[in-house]
């Protein structure tokens, strides 16, 4: 094999990655993924229904944005106005001290949930890359510190539970989840600070049965998304399918 590449080499295929921007600029990237990888709508036949929710330029130019079927040509206030009328009151937490790729993905899980709220404590900017602008139909917030997450779950009645391995967690299969729970996950690094682990009521593991020490954050916590729905969400209100009501 050539390495550096030679000059003449074919462009490889245009793919979804082509929409990877570097961190800064994630908030002009267009809530669009190209038609060959998502099954958008194109633009809308006339006469356009009247209806508030819908986008003009959206109804014109078609809708290639990742959401489902029932939010085709839809406003993004619209999507978080209807998002917002059904949220779960499960949070998540996580820590941010390397701006770690994992937000991403726990974002965008989190969007799949329908969380009341993400929460990022420590640095303020995280790394939006696996949210797939995700994040747009979310509330999402910032603590510097443990003591300012614990203290908006006093104040908003949220119960913090520590989601990792450390010593003195106990499974998670077995444990019965508050509903208004705030799941707190540690960085990809260094997992929960002592700090943020003290903050919490419990520590619940994902039990394991390999030879890694661990799992990856964005996969701890979409499998902890994942128990709490088994215990407190009505899978009636939510779809399987994209194009499910
Ligand atoms: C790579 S792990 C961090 C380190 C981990 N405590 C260790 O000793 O290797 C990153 C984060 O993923 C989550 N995590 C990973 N594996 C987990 C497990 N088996 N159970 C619960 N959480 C886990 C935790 O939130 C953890 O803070």
């Amino acid at each position: 094999m050539c390495w550096p590449p030679l000059p003449n080499r074919p462009e490889p295929p245009k793919s979804a990655y082509a929409l990877r921007v570097s961190d800064d600029q994630t908030e002009n990237v267009p809530d669009r993924v190209p038609a060959e990888h998502v099954p958008g709508v194109g633009p809308h036949p006339q006469p356009w229904p009247d209806d508030p929710r819908l986008d003009p330029e959206l109804l014109a130019a078609g809708d290639t944005r990742n959401v489902l079927d029932r939010y085709r040509y839809w406003t993004l206030a619209a999507i978080r106005a209807d998002l917002d009328t059904r949220r779960h009151p499960l949070r998540i937490a996580i820590q941010n001290w390397s701006h770690d790729f994992n937000i991403g993905s726990v974002v965008r899980t989190a969007n799949a949930f329908n969380v009341a709220g993400v929460h990022i404590v420590g640095k303020r900017r995280w790394n939006r890359r696996g949210a797939m602008v995700t994040d747009r139909y979310l509330h999402v917030l910032h603590h510097e510190s443990a003591a300012e997450l614990a203290a908006f779950c006093a104040e908003h009645g949220y119960t913090m539970i520590g989601i990792d391995n450390l010593p003195g967690s106990v499974p998670l299969e077995t444990a019965a989840l508050p509903e208004a729970a705030m799941l707190v996950f540690g960085s990809e690094t260094s997992g929960l600070t002592d700090e943020l682990a003290a903050a919490c009521t419990q520590l619940l593991a994902i039990t394991q049965y390999g030879s890694t020490r661990s799992i990856n954050a964005g996969a701890a916590a979409a499998i902890a998304m994942y128990a709490w729905a088994q215990q407190w969400a009505d899978p009636g209100s939510g779809v399987a399918h994209p194009g499910g009501n």
